[in-house]
Parts: structure tokens; C-alpha cells; sequence
């Protein structure tokens, strides 16, 4: 009996930190290391409030330059199947309670942070402990935990803000996660925060309060201009939520509705965006348009630049250096100049058209030489 009652207990302490759950560990989290410390055990709830779990301990401020991206990494044990998730800024302090008063800058329709079948074997526990497992090394990996270069938009306002990011599981109860990091943002151009005010206000649900979402890959509403459709939406994921307005047609895609074809080719800039980061900045986008791009209407397939038929779609050449992926339609980027088309789950390496560079599952023009609206 106490031998079987001893091993429950240790089963139990072991379970209870093997199911911690994603941990965002760069940019640095507020908490990281410390005597209260960021484990992500648990969604938010009422012992995880929102913001931000509750926590505010500064480990360190990482220094963002707008218009260039950032890398977004992860720590974690369980990843649900992946989930889709958002990137937001604050710049008030205290932290703001109300999610009006967080925007967000990049939202990812499935594939975050993970592409897989449900939860990935746990490989290994860090300084702190918290499980993790395989890391893909980029953003297009199947069955291992994938890292972004979220592109910060040129626009910005300079200054300490916090960045979040928020995600909403695939797989398993329907919850919220959100972790949340100090940031110090300069080379933005500032101005009177139009641009930041028009971006959309990051999407909560799952805690009392706010609607809860389906099951399956969430389709967010509102999501805003920026981002990528990295796996299709499950029907019926809006649950008791608002209903996204057909899936996201991120970048070109929001200037016109123009739907049922592919998009048009998607314009943004980053002049300077060196070819390893990828990062397209968006940035030279004005909010002209009076702010938020609304989705346009529903295409059947992610969003695919017409940049990509440009660069040989035609060509059938062959299966070599043919690459597992999915979903089917998803624009898998293997490296900031080639990029694949996922079609009966294998993705086949291709340039990219002269100019435009791939970054998390889209393909983006890397120098503005024109306005597009
Ligand atoms: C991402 O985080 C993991 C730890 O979970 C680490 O091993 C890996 O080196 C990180 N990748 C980058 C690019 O920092
Ligand atoms: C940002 O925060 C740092 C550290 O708290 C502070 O020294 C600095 O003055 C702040 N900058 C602005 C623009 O508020
Ligand atoms: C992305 O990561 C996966 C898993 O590590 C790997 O199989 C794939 O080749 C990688 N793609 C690129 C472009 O590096």
C-alpha cells in the first residue's frame, strides 16, 4: 500500500510537470527564471489571470527594432496538436486589463507552435525544468516545435511596451495561453499612434468573461493584416465567439476581395531586411485605408502569392529534396529563398521569385518599389 500510495505521489508530481505547457522563451517572458517562476502549467484562469498570467517580473527587456522581425522561440511539453495564436503589444504599464487595450501585430491561423499530430515526446527539461521537446530550427517543420520571425511593423511607436503572445490550442480543452515579455521598441516611426490604434484588438476567449471557442484549429476573428494561414480552420471553431469573416487572406489579400482566386501578389516592405531574417517588416504599410483590414471573403486555400505561380508552379520537376509537410495548400518556407507547395503532404523546394523572400508560410516582397493601394 505505501509503496503504491509513494509511486501515485511521484506519478503525480512527474505528470504534473511533464503536462506543462508551451512556454515563449524568447523574446524573454516576463518571470523566465526567478522564485516565481513561468511554468505554464495552466491556461489562463483565475489562478493565471489575464494578462499575462498575472506575472511581472522583468528578467530581461529585449531591444526591438521596427521594421525589422523578431524571433519568437518556445519551451514545451505539451502542444496540443499546435492551435493558432497571436502576437500583441501593449505599450501601457501597469498592464493593461483590457484587451482593447492590446493589438495585435501578427496572428497565425493554425501551425502555432506546432504542426502535429497531438503532443511530441519529451526530449529533454530545461535549466528551470520545464519539459521540451524536438525543435524543428524554423517555422515549417512538422512534428517538432517551430520558431517565428514575427515581422514588427515599421509604424510602431519607439518605446518600453510588452509583447504577447497568445494561443489557442488545437487539441484538448479550450483554453488560452498567453506568456508576455518586456520589450524596449526603437527605429519605429513613431507619430501620433494612428497605426498602432488601428490595429485590431487582440482576441480572448476561453476565461470567464469571453466566449468560448470550438474545437479544432481556430479561425480568429479579426485578425488584422498581418499574419499567415499555416493550417485551415476547423468549421464550427468560432464555438460561441464571433465568426471570422471566411479564412484570412493576410497581406495582398486585404486590399480588395478578391476571392476565389489566389491573392494578389502581397506587397510589403523591408528594404532592409537582411536575407537571413526573413522578415519582410510590412512596415512601409499605411494605415491609409482608416485601419484594420477586414478578412476577405473565404478562399478555399491559404493564401497563395501569385508570386509563387510565377516562380514555376509549372513545372513538375520531379520529387528531389521533396519534403514532408502539411496541411495540403500550405506555403512551406524552407529557407528565406525557397519555398514548396504542400500538395498530397510532400513540398517540393523551388525559388522564390526574384524579390520576394519567404517567411512563415507566406511569401513576401522584400523592397516596396510601388504602392499596391
Ligand atoms: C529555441 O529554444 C530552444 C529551447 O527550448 C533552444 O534549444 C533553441 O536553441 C532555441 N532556438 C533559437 C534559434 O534560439
Ligand atoms: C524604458 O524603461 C527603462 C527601464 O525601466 C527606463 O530606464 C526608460 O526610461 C524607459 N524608456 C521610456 C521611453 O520610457
Ligand atoms: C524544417 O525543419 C524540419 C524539422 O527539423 C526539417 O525536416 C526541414 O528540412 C526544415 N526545413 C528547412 C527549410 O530547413
Amino acid at each position: 500500500m505505501t509503496i503504491y500510495t509513494t509511486s501515485a505521489a511521484a506519478l503525480a508530481l512527474l505528470l504534473g510537470t511533464t503536462r506543462a505547457h508551451m512556454v515563449m522563451n524568447t523574446p524573454t517572458p516576463f518571470n523566465l527564471h526567478g522564485t516565481d517562476k513561468l511554468l505554464q502549467v495552466n491556461p489562463l484562469g483565475p489562478s493565471f489571470p489575464f494578462p499575462c498570467q498575472g506575472l511581472s517580473d522583468v528578467v530581461s527587456t529585449t531591444s526591438i527594432t521596427a521594421g525589422t522581425s523578431q524571433l519568437v522561440n518556445f519551451t514545451g511539453g505539451a502542444q496540443h496538436g499546435g492551435g493558432s495564436c497571436q502576437f500583441s503589444l501593449t505599450y501601457e504599464n501597469p498592464l493593461p486589463t483590457d484587451k482593447a487595450r492590446w493589438k495585435t501585430i501578427y496572428t497565425l491561423i493554425g501551425g502555432c507552435p506546432v504542426s502535429a499530430e497531438g503532443n511530441l515526446p519529451v526530449t529533454g527539461r530545461d535549466a528551470d525544468g520545464r519539459a521540451d521537446a524536438l525543435h524543428c530550427g524554423n517555422d515549417s517543420g512538422v512534428e517538432c516545435i517551430r520558431q517565428f520571425n514575427i515581422p514588427i511593423p515599421k509604424e510602431l511607436p519607439n518605446g518600453n511596451a510588452t509583447f504577447a503572445w497568445t494561443w489557442f490550442n488545437k487539441i484538448g480543452n479550450r483554453e488560452v495561453y498567453m506568456n508576455c515579455a518586456p520589450v524596449s521598441i526603437t527605429g519605429g516611426t513613431g507619430g501620433n499612434g494612428n497605426f498602432f490604434r488601428a490595429l485590431p484588438d487582440m482576441f480572448l476567449a476561453n476565461i470567464p468573461g469571453e466566449c468560448t471557442t470550438g474545437n479544432g484549429v481556430l479561425n480568429i476573428p479579426n485578425p488584422g493584416r498581418f499574419g499567415a494561414v499555416l493550417e485551415q480552420p476547423a468549421p464550427g471553431s468560432e464555438g460561441s465567439c464571433a465568426k471570422a469573416d471566411g479564412v484570412p487572406t493576410f497581406e495582398g489579400g486585404s486590399g480588395g476581395g478578391s476571392s476565389g482566386t489566389p491573392v494578389s501578389t502581397p506587397v510589403s516592405s523591408a528594404s532592409q531586411a537582411p536575407p537571413a531574417a526573413s522578415s519582410s517588416g510590412f512596415a512601409t504599410q499605411t494605415s491609409s485605408a482608416g485601419g484594420v483590414a477586414t478578412p476577405a471573403s473565404s478562399t478555399a486555400a491559404a493564401p497563395i502569392p501569385s508570386a509563387t505561380t510565377g516562380a514555376g508552379s509549372g513545372s513538375g520537376s520531379g520529387p528531389s529534396g521533396s519534403q514532408p509537410c502539411s496541411p495540403n495548400g500550405a506555403i512551406i518556407c524552407f529557407s528565406p529563398t525557397s519555398f514548396g507547395l504542400c500538395a498530397n503532404g510532400a513540398a517540393i523546394p523551388q525559388a522564390v521569385a526574384p524579390g520576394t523572400t519567404c517567411n512563415a508560410g507566406v511569401i513576401v516582397r522584400r523592397s516596396a518599389k510601388f504602392a499596391f493601394w
